[in-house]
């Protein structure tokens, strides 16, 4: 095996230098880190298939480094070898006891190192295959963005799912981590048996794709829905590695995860936006939305997301608000979509049928189609 991201975390250079030539040496593609807070930035940028980390270094050690990262359902489950000059078994143990794979002692043998490194990476890709969530078989993740309430998020989300999933004929999953003000339910007149907050009675470990089907409302669309709360003081109920595993387990059943999300940026958001493969942010054609909106864009910007992934939606969701110009000078960029004023959005919501599918000629319901266009060009399904 080779080619694989191996992330190499010590603070002292020599160390640094001649461990990751080494591994260099033979295929595999090394970055660097001089501690462990560098390394946390590191892997939120981009996940190494493997981390090995030394075990006393300033500002984070190793140790502490390997907890936060198995605290985080994203990294639970990452790979880390431990390297330590310290060879006392008390040490070695509290390595294993914060999530070690393996643990080295200094001075490196690099030939053991090598061996230990091809070992867990066949280890972990075996793993994965076995849970059916080899990068190969990931859906796409879409998230839907919106700095303000009421700019149409949720109808966006709703018919765009619904737009993948019949006339594209992709396998389409709506997950609705819009926790305190659930609307995706009420716009396909679906239920649920379960949400994610029940997932706080369930063990994750536990859970079995027959107990995960009760999460799973499918919808005539084809389109299966999943919510994470369907009362807003149940809200707090749902906890972040619950939304890591829903996105981890219906991107390996779905080509597509549309996520709607709240207007604030809680941590739920921010886990949906490390899975995101796409983001569109959706504003309207109001002052205090696309204020809102920039703000958005801008911590996107300051979060690393690549400008390619995110996309901006114009939707008009009343006759008034500015023309086109003053918006694209706003943003400095053209909106990737604007959706018309379209009045029987309103009633298709309250009847509890989108609107694409009651009335698919409404150029409302044509930008849809475009909109869903979009998320399959910026984030196509590779399987
Ligand atoms: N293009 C549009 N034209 C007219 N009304 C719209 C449009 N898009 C959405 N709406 C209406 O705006 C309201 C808010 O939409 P919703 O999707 O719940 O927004 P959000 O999720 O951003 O809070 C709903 O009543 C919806 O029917
Ligand atoms: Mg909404």
């Amino acid at each position: 095996m080779a080619g694989e991201r191996i992330l190499f975390v010590d603070d002292e250079a020599q160390i640094r230098k001649l461990v990751q030539t080494f591994l260099q040496r033979h295929g595999y593609v090394v970055t660097t880190a001089n501690d462990g807070y560098e390394a946390l930035l590191a892997i939120k940028k981009e996940r190494p298939h493997l981390l090995i980390t030394d075990v006393s270094m300033p500002n984070l050690s190793g140790l502490e480094l390997t907890k936060r990262l198995r605290a985080e359902a994203a990294t639970a489950r990452l790979p880390i070898i431990m390297l330590s000059a310290r060879k006392q078994a008390n040490d070695v143990l509290a390595g294993y006891a914060q999530g070690a794979d393996e643990y080295v002692a200094k001075p490196v043998e690099l030939a053991i190192l090598a061996a230990k490194v091809e070992l867990i990476l066949k280890r972990s890709k075996m793993a994965e295959e076995a849970a059916g969530v080899a990068p190969t078989a990931r859906g796409q993740v879409c998230l839907f963005l919106h700095g303000k309430g009421g700019v149409g998020t949720t109808t966006l989300a709703v018919n765009s799912a619904i737009a993948l999933a019949s006339a594209m004929i992709y396998r389409v999953t709506l997950l609705d981590l819009s926790l305190e003000f659930p609307n995706a339910a009420l716009l396909m007149d679906l239920k649920p048996q379960r949400t994610l907050a029940d997932l706080s009675d369930v063990r994750i470990e536990d859970m079995t794709d027959d107990l995960f089907d009760l999460f799973i409302a499918p919808h005539t669309s084809g389109v299966r829905l999943v919510v994470g709360a369907d009362r807003p003081e149940l809200a707090e109920l749902v906890t972040v590695p619950a939304v890591h595993h829903a996105i981890d387990r219906l991107r390996a059943s779905s080509d597509y995860v549309v996520v709607d999300s709240a207007a604030t940026f809680t941590q739920h958001t921010l886990a949906a936006i490390d899975s995101a493969d796409v983001i569109f942010v959706v504003t309207s054609a109001h002052l205090a939305s696309l204020k809102a909106t920039t703000d958005i864009l801008t911590v996107l910007e300051k979060l690393g997301v690549p400008k390619a992934r995110v996309l901006l939606a114009l939707n008009r969701t009343t006759a008034s608000g500015l023309e086109a110009d003053p918006v694209t000078r706003f943003f400095g960029r053209k909106p990737d979509v604007t959706i018309p004023f379209t009045r029987p959005f309103d009633d298709a919501a309250d009847e509890g049928k989108p609107l694409i599918m009651t009335a698919p000629q409404n150029a409302g319901a044509a930008v849809m189609r475009d909109l869903a266009a979009q998320i399959a060009v910026a984030a196509p399904v590779t399987h």
